[in-house]
């Protein structure tokens, strides 16, 4: 499974790759707008420190808008990846920048069959939002479940699903378990993902009962 970091923050994504945990990144026009900085700097500095997938949005929903910011996005480095939303036009959009050899992320993905849709219209990644789904009362996780069932019925639909809109370190379990190919999770919660309780513990025991030897290892 790959772990995309779902920031804009590029201090903070230049900290984690800097453990080799991170393939790629995700972005959205929220995340760009927290950070406040000039959108395509941002890209550009995200690739130079992540070599992984890095996802840009576009700002504009209609066809033509999508492909001409796509390819001005596709432009600032090998490794972005154009995100466009789960619309006809953004499904369009996806067919038109694959094609011309892009890597296309279909954003907003909150049902089963729009997640066909983006397969069919050559998305590299679709990022079902399982939070958001899980806000209105509904299981984010079976979305992905779901998908996956059909991803896997064919042969031909090799979109990967990333799942997105992870708030828990749960999310991110229960999306390995069923198969999802990427999660993209905010910084806090991929930091959470080491934390337990009990390593803690036993490390303190271990290095206490360590002095009591006095020896060194180097
Ligand atoms: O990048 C898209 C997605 O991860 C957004 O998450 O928490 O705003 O629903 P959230």
């Amino acid at each position: 499974m790959r772990f995309f970091v779902d920031t804009a923050d590029v201090a903070v994504i230049a900290d984690l790759a800097a453990t080799g945990l991170l393939d790629g990144v995700t972005t959205n026009p929220s995340l760009v707008a927290k950070v406040g900085r000039d959108f395509k700097t941002v890209v550009r500095e995200i690739c130079e420190v992540v070599p992984g997938p890095v996802s840009a949005e576009v700002a504009a929903t209609d066809y033509d808008g999508m492909v001409a910011e796509g390819r001005v996005l596709a432009a600032i480095a090998k490794n972005v990846c154009v995100k466009v939303p789960l619309t006809w036009d953004g499904l369009k959009a996806c067919r038109t920048l694959t094609t011309e050899g892009f890597m296309v992320n279909v954003t907003l993905c909150f049902s089963a069959s729009q997640a066909l849709l983006a397969a069919k219209a050559g998305a590299t990644f679709v990022s079902p939002f399982i939070g958001r789904l899980d806000d209105i009362g509904l299981d984010g996780m079976e979305l992905v479940r779901e998908i996956r069932a059909i991803y896997d019925n064919y042969a031909e639909l090799t979109t990967d699903i990333l799942a997105a809109s992870i708030r828990t370190v749960n999310h991110v379990k229960q999306a390995a378990m069923i198969g999802a190919d990427v999660v993209t999770v905010p910084p806090a919660i991929l930091q959470a993902l080491v934390k337990h309780p009990l390593t803690d513990q036993g490390l303190r025991q271990f290095v206490a009962d360590w002095e009591k030897t006095g020896q060194t290892i180097l």
